[in-house]
């Protein structure tokens, strides 16, 4: 059994009248018109309970997709139960075995399930068909090919052995369960985390953010058809505080792959401290948290790619990428232009709903977001450091909408500049050309994240000093493009300081964090 090398999966283009598009839309149509209840997975049950989360999509908040079950505590220590039963026939399966049902899941995904994997982005998280297709496809997809290629290379990886003796290292799964808890802002993440933590052969127990559970329930479905077996993964809705109770204290306990806010991650991690005592074995801790993603151009820019670079990476998704460029640092001598190409990019993006494909800015995910957008927004509109460039509206009457936002401050430590706002907002200092290196020591002591950040710059003496002075502030640097989309396979993807243990999902680094391995000697 060998692997086959991966390619990256190829984005589809959606174009009037293609087989992708027509089966996109159908797909939004039959999810559209049906009102699902959608269960928790746990051990073989499908479990449903009296408890409903509300299912709409963001964009259309009075619409109904469907209800999901909530459960408790006692769904929490079913959850484990399941998993622990579960794992010693997984763990005994061959890797080999174990990648055949992720390959499976993959082909699954590429073919029959896209649209409907595509729609349930598009409806639950409002996606429009392209950010849907980069995530819940093609990333997705991605991940699963390249992570059992990396499992490949880290199960064949042996020692040397000499005449008369047999070394070998065993890479075993971790003793007990491993905890998943998922963002809403990617399916592609929210499937990942406990499916490469599970094709390593761990059991997992995986809490979703409730936007995502309507594509996570696909995400299931999926899984389930490619063979999984029951408990591996158990897929649980549950209140934050009461599961991570039961979790967090549970002797079996063995780590968390985690993707979501720095202060939940911060909090996770205290709690693991205090109860230190209680595991079995040290628990791993994996976790990619909260960005201030920086785009900094240098005299020498070029305009166009630059104003491109700030729109899309500032603007897709709404800005709700932990990647998203969401402070600017341009040089005067630059601004005007820079401005101008910004504003004129601006005007031909429209807003709405993602049924309709020309729609390139959708809703923010919820009300909390969207009052928590408009209250950075609004502070700004009065503060006399600010000056609102583009944007600056919301309404939230049917949908969460919130127009792509540009500011420009005169004070480089002003909130916008310095706080995650998660949202379509992009703040721009304007500095002197002279002062490139100061601004470049600025861009890194104004945030405690380091997640990702781009040079636009066409010297490269300039390129250069910028890779000295932030070689710490971003995980993934851009060099001319925007701080966004990275691609599985090719730019691993994390932070450090306060973004996270820089794990790099996507990467032969990450899956080595979910073995123990076990070293043999054997003489004969
Ligand atoms: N991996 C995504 C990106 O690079 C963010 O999570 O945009």
């Amino acid at each position: 059994f060998k692997v086959p090398t991966p390619i990256n999966e190829p984005v589809l283009n959606y174009a009037a009248g293609s087989s992708e598009k027509i089966a996109l839309k159908k797909a939004i149509a039959e999810a559209r018109s049906k009102v699902i209840e959608v269960p928790m997975y746990i051990g073989s049950e499908l479990i449903y309970t009296d408890n409903k989360i509300k299912l709409s999509p963001p964009h259309d908040h009075q619409h109904i997709l469907g209800y999901a079950s909530e459960g408790d505590a006692t769904h929490v220590k079913k959850a484990i139960d399941a998993a622990l039963d579960a794992r010693t026939a997984w763990a005994n399966l061959s890797w080999e075995q174990r990648a055949s049902i992720f390959l499976k899941a993959a082909d699954l995904l590429a073919g029959p399930y896209r649209a409907k994997i595509n729609a349930a982005t598009m409806l639950g998280q409002s996606k429009n068909a392209y950010q849907a297709e980069i995530d819940a496809a093609c990333e997705f997809i991605d991940f699963l090919r390249f992570n059992v290629a990396f499992m490949q290379q880290i199960y064949t990886n042996q020692p040397e052995s000499v005449r008369g003796l047999w070394n070998r290292v065993e890479y075993r799964p971790l003793e007990g369960f491993v905890f998943a808890l998922t963002p809403f802002n990617f399916t592609a993440i929210a499937g990942n985390l406990p499916a490469c933590v599970a094709m390593m052969g761990n059991v997992t127990v995986w809490k979703p953010a409730y936007p995502q559970i309507y594509s996570a329930n696909v995400i299931m479905e999926v899984l389930r058809e490619a063979g999984l077996p029951d408990g591996v993964i158990n897929l649980i809705y549950v209140d934050g505080p009461v599961a991570g109770d039961i979790i967090f204290k549970h002797p079996d306990f063995a780590g968390i792959h985690f993707t979501g806010s720095t202060k939940v991650f911060q909090t996770i991690w205290q709690t693991i401290g205090e109860n230190i005592t209680k595991y079995k074995t040290y628990p791993r801790i994996v976790g990619e948290t909260g960005g201030k993603d920086f785009v900094m151009a240098h005299e020498s820019a070029d305009v166009k790619a630059l104003a491109t670079g700030l729109v899309r990476g500032a603007f897709e998704y709404q800005g709700q990428k932990c990647s998203a460029a969401s402070r600017a640092y341009i040089p005067s001598n630059l601004w005007p232009a820079v401005k101008e190409q910004v504003i004129a990019d601006l005007k031909e993006i429209k807003m709405g709903g993602t049924e309709d494909f020309s729609n390139f800015v959708n809703s923010v995910i919820d009300e909390k977001s969207f009052d928590k957008i408009m209250g950075y927004i609004n502070n700004a509109k009065k503060s006399d450091k600010i000056t609102v460039i583009a944007g600056g509206n919301g309404d939230k009457s049917k949908g969460y909408f919130v127009e792509p936002t540009v500011l420009q401050t005169s004070d480089p430590n002003y909130t916008t500049m310095c706080e995650e706002i998660f949202g379509p907002v992009l703040t721009i200092y304007v500095y002197e050309p002279k002062d490139f290196e100061k601004t470049l020591e600025l861009v890194d002591a104004t945030s405690p994240y380091a997640l990702t950040g781009a040079i636009f710059s066409q010297d490269r003496y300039a390129v250069d000093l910028a890779m000295k002075k932030l070689v710490n502030s971003a995980g993934n640097f851009y060099i001319n493009d925007k701080p966004t989309g990275a691609v599985v396979g090719q730019q691993p993807f994390g932070g450090a300081r306060a973004s996270g243990t820089n794990d790099k999902a996507g990467s032969i680094l990450n899956l080595f964090r979910w073995v123990q391995p076990r070293t043999i000697k054997e003489t004969f």
